[in-house]
């Protein structure tokens, strides 16, 4: 009864192993299957044939398309995986730090460049090259040529974030809220520095002499 069953498989199964032989015919399958290649329903392949591949002679697999080796464990990537990159299976390469794209053809810069920064391979190592206002890894901090002071931000090119009773481009103006009175100089939030003789917090008291 067993027979009737698996009988009819049999012609099936030449019939697309021969196809797969016409399709790759003259490439460099490693096992050279062509059309009319002896079938050996008995054959044994230990260890066993991997991703599809089938036992055609004892030990002998016929890799489906995009793999080979012995046992067929090896994909097959075409193009090759470019930069150092493996064949994680048939088309589908796992790229090394630093490449990116189908074939790891491309530089690729790790969370991108920002800001308008452009990933470039300098010495082999993927690396933003940033506009003149920006620096960081990725581009991502901004540059103050003139400088934040007293706690101030660089938060875009030029431009200081300030906290709070400084002012100006650098945060360099101590922001007195009430004004320093006779020629006072305000030198940091509400503190002013006086001129003789004034004194007081806003310099407005006269100071007298004895
Ligand atoms: C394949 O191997 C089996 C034992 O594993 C053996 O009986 C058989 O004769 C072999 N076939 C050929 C064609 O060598």
């Amino acid at each position: 009864m067993s027979r009737f069953v698996h009988k009819p498989a049999v012609p099936l199964a030449i019939f697309l192993l021969a196809a797969v032989g016409v399709c790759s015919g003259g490439s460099d399958a490693p096992r050279g299957v062509a059309v009319g290649f002896v079938f050996d329903l008995q054959a044994k392949c230990d260890p066993p044939c991997k991703h599809g591949g089938v036992c055609i002679r004892n030990n002998t697999c016929h890799c489906s398309k995009g793999y080979e080796g012995e046992t067929c464990q090896y994909a097959n990537c075409f193009p090759k995986c470019k930069n150092g990159g493996a064949c994680l299976r048939p088309g589908k390469c796992r790229c090394q730090p630093g490449y990116g794209g189908r074939y790891c053809h491309t530089v690729s810069c790790a969370g991108g460049c920002w800001n308008g920064g452009e990933c470039n391979a300098v010495n082999g190592e993927a690396k933003c090259i940033c506009p003149s206002s920006w620096s960081g890894s990725k581009c991502q901090n901004a540059i103050c040529p003139q400088g934040c002071r007293n706690g101030g931000i660089c938060v875009a090119p030029g431009i200081c974030s300030c906290p709070e009773g400084w002012l100006g481009g650098a945060c360099h103006n101590a922001v007195c809220s009430q004004p320093c009175l006779n020629g006072g100089k305000c030198i940091s939030p509400n503190k002013c520095r006086c001129r003789p003789p004034f004194s007081g917090p806003r310099c407005e008291e006269r100071k007298k002499s004895h």
